[in-house]
């Protein structure tokens, strides 16, 4: 099971605001979001969630949140206290990839844990103050790009692990 982070990155890191509110509203990377993770589960903390409102349609929506009396009433939810059970109960149900949508927290535990990041990087700076986090370039490569109007996606993949940055 191939477990993917996904994210939409400002020129200054910005992500997202803690307010809840959106710091952009970018029809083509949501179009690109939707087409590459429609159909897989997709794995968010339970702020993200709370800032979508509603499930993301045509995915599994798995929410991380330690507050066990949270219970949405909402169909394709399922709630998970860590990300580790929720990678577990993913693997048990043999799902071909999985997509780490974010935010910020579950991206800096998540990182250490997926085998590949597909970042839409922004071509503007925004207003917010939830940052992705560091990506360290001693792990992670580059493999594609492709240009968009508003955007460029990166392809991250790991190193290798005996440390052969080509
Ligand atoms: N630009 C993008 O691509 C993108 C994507 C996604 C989100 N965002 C933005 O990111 C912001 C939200 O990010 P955030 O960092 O504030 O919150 P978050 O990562 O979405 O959610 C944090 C919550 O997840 C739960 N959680 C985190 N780690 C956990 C663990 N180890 N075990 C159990 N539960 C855990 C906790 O929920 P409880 O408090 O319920 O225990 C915690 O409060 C929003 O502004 C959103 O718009 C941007």
């Amino acid at each position: 099971m191939k477990k993917i982070i996904i994210s939409a990155i400002a020129k200054n890191g910005v992500i997202g605001k803690s307010n809840g509110e959106m710091p952009w509203h970018s029809k083509e990377e949501f179009q690109h979001f939707k087409k590459t993770t429609f159909g897989y589960p997709v794995i968010m903390g339970r702020v993200t969630f709370e800032t979508l409102g509603k499930p993301l349609k045509g995915r599994l929506n798995i929410i991380i949140s330690r507050n066990k009396n949270l219970n949405y009433e909402f169909a394709d939810t399922k709630m998970f206290d860590s990300l580790e059970e929720a990678y577990v109960f993913c693997e048990k149900q043999n799902y071909e990839k999985i997509f780490i949508i974010g935010g910020a927290k579950i991206y800096r535990q998540a990182m250490d844990t997926v085998d590949e990041m597909i970042i839409s990087n922004m071509n503007f700076e925004a207003e917010g103050d939830v940052f992705f986090p560091k990506i360290n370039m001693d792990e992670w490569k580059v493999t594609s790009r492709y240009k968009k109007n508003e955007f460029e996606i990166l392809v991250y993949v790991r190193r290798n692990s005996n440390g052969n940055k080509n």
